[in-house]
């Protein structure tokens, strides 16, 4: 079983979004998920609220995730995703002690690049592998990535932070899927939004079997990836 934490200080950067989003996507009754809400705010419990029931669980906690996964290995579950608050404080720590892989989302803009800086901090001092993925970027023009987005990866390349080499780019469809409760794949099936989460997800899955030892070479959580 595997426990990929959303984590960055930063309120507004997509930890619930691509959590919810993610989620959407990869459970199946043959692949089951667990989600975790541990933000306070409760973005991801109203998101799931509002869903039509497919089997996805959710539980609210801030605290004992370790427990929670633990007792999630037990019953079954291939995955579970933990959404964490805007903040580092021990909620958040405890998630990213009991995660797999640490996702944090970043948007493109010098003051949310700081704010990575501290998530990092404590995934390296927990040992955590950990990856950044660009989100809410302007779209690419002729294939080529915006100016802000090159900046970025320029700034988290210089700190040697890995980071996730697509990005999920800011889309209405994004956050009106959530408004119904659903998945950019079953809000719009052939949306670019629906291939972005898609990309996102066959790079966590890579990366997670590659720390797992299972495969070699390139993975977004390496700083070479
Ligand atoms: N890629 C995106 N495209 C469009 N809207 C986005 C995107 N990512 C986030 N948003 C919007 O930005 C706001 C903050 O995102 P959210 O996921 O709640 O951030 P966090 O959980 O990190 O605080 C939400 O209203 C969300 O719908
Ligand atoms: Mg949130």
């Amino acid at each position: 079983m595997n426990v990929l934490v959303f984590a960055s200080r930063k309120g507004g950067s997509g930890k619930s979004t691509l959590a919810a989003h993610l989620a959407a996507h990869a459970h199946k009754p043959s692949r089951t998920l667990l989600l975790v809400d541990a933000d306070p705010q409760g973005s991801l419990t109203l998101w799931h609220r509002r869903r039509a029931s497919d089997g996805l669980q959710l539980r609210a906690a801030q605290r004992g995730i370790v427990d929670i996964a633990k007792a999630a290995k037990r019953n079954g579950f291939e995955w579970v995703f933990v959404d964490t608050a805007p903040n580092m404080s021990a909620s958040v720590a405890d998630a990213i002690r009991a995660a797999t892989l640490v996702i944090i989302p970043c948007r493109p803009g010098v003051f949310d690049l700081d704010a990575v800086k501290e998530t990092v901090d404590f995934a390296r001092e927990a040992r955590k592998p950990y990856a950044v993925v660009i989100n809410a970027a302007p779209p690419r023009r002729q294939d080529v990535e915006s100016p802000s987005v090159i900046f970025a990866r320029e700034t988290l390349a210089g700190l040697h932070i890995p980071v996730w080499g697509g990005q999920i780019t800011q889309r209405t469809n994004f956050s009106q899927a959530l408004a119904q409760g659903e998945g950019a794949k079953e809000y719009d099936r052939d949306s670019y939004a629906a291939a972005e989460i898609a990309r996102l997800w066959a790079a966590i899955e890579k990366s997670v079997k590659a720390i797992h030892g299972a495969r070699d070479g390139t993975a977004m959580h390496r700083v070479a990836a």
